[in-house]
């Protein structure tokens, strides 16, 4: 029997189990004439289900890397791979779909629309997802333990009711990835542990696969792994 390579490839990496993958990722910003590399050849496998915690400076390069893996922010140069699907080969229409359905993201600064409730923030990705999404944002708003919220705006939440609110709309659609931007940073300690457990529950008992920046060493300590980011490059933790 002849084996083509492509299938061992494929065949190997479905062993493997990766779900996260990216080859020599380039970033960086041009500001003038002055040129930032942010990151400077990422190398990254991350496997199903594995959680993650991303540490480094203010400026190191955390929320980039988490916008380039999400497919928020086309890299210069490299490959991002979600379940062997290179996010920046596709459409943009294509990708905005995988985003939708695949990716769920919470912001470093929320990102909830103002002039919409709790629940209807929650709602917005099952409706792009062309669902009936008031039933799966209820469940999702009851998951994070604000069922009892869901009439007010944003800014009749407290700072931990809208983070809670932005990982209930990450997850409203039951990705297979969930990337979280400091999702505790202002946070105090009690409710940073509640939404770290929040999190890690989606990761034990739905196989999610998951990546939080924290600047809390500490807090990283409960993933299955962490890494630093450091001069654009990542390291294992130190
Ligand atoms: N849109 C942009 N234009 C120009 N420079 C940018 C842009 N976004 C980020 N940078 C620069 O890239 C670097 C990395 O920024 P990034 O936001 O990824 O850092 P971070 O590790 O998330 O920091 P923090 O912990 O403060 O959130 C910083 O030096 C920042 O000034
Ligand atoms: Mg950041």
């Amino acid at each position: 029997m002849v084996l083509h390579t492509g299938w061992w490839k494929s065949t190997l990496r479905a062993m493997s189990d990766v779900m996260i993958e990216t080859v020599n990722l380039h970033r960086g910003y041009r500001i003038g004439e002055k040129t930032i590399e942010v990151l400077h050849g990422i190398d990254l496998r991350i496997d199903r289900g594995e959680r993650v915690f991303l540490c480094g400076p203010s400026g190191a390069g955390k929320t980039t890397l988490l916008y380039t893996l999400a497919g928020l922010e086309r890299p210069e140069q490299g490959a991002v791979r979600i379940g062997g699907v290179d996010l920046y080969a596709m459409s943009r229409k294509q990708q905005a779909r995988f985003r939708n359905l695949q990716i769920g993201y919470v912001f470093q600064n929320f990102h909830l629309l103002p002039e919409l409730t709790a629940l209807e923030n929650v709602a917005v990705p099952g409706a792009i997802a062309g669902r009936d999404s008031t039933a799966a944002a209820c469940r999702a708003l009851e998951r994070v333990g604000l069922a009892e919220r869901g009439d007010h705006l944003p800014a009749e939440l407290s700072g931990g009711e809208q983070q809670r609110v932005a990982i209930a709309r990450a997850i409203v659609n039951e990705p297979k990835v969930l990337f979280a931007d400091e999702p505790t940073g202002n946070l105090d300690s009690r409710n940073s542990s509640e939404i770290m457990k929040i999190l890690l529950d989606l990761a034990t008992e739905h196989g999610v696969t998951l990546v939080v920046v924290t600047h809390d060493q500490q807090l990283a300590k409960v993933g299955d792994r962490t890494l630093v980011i450091r001069d654009g490059s990542i390291h294992p933790e130190e």
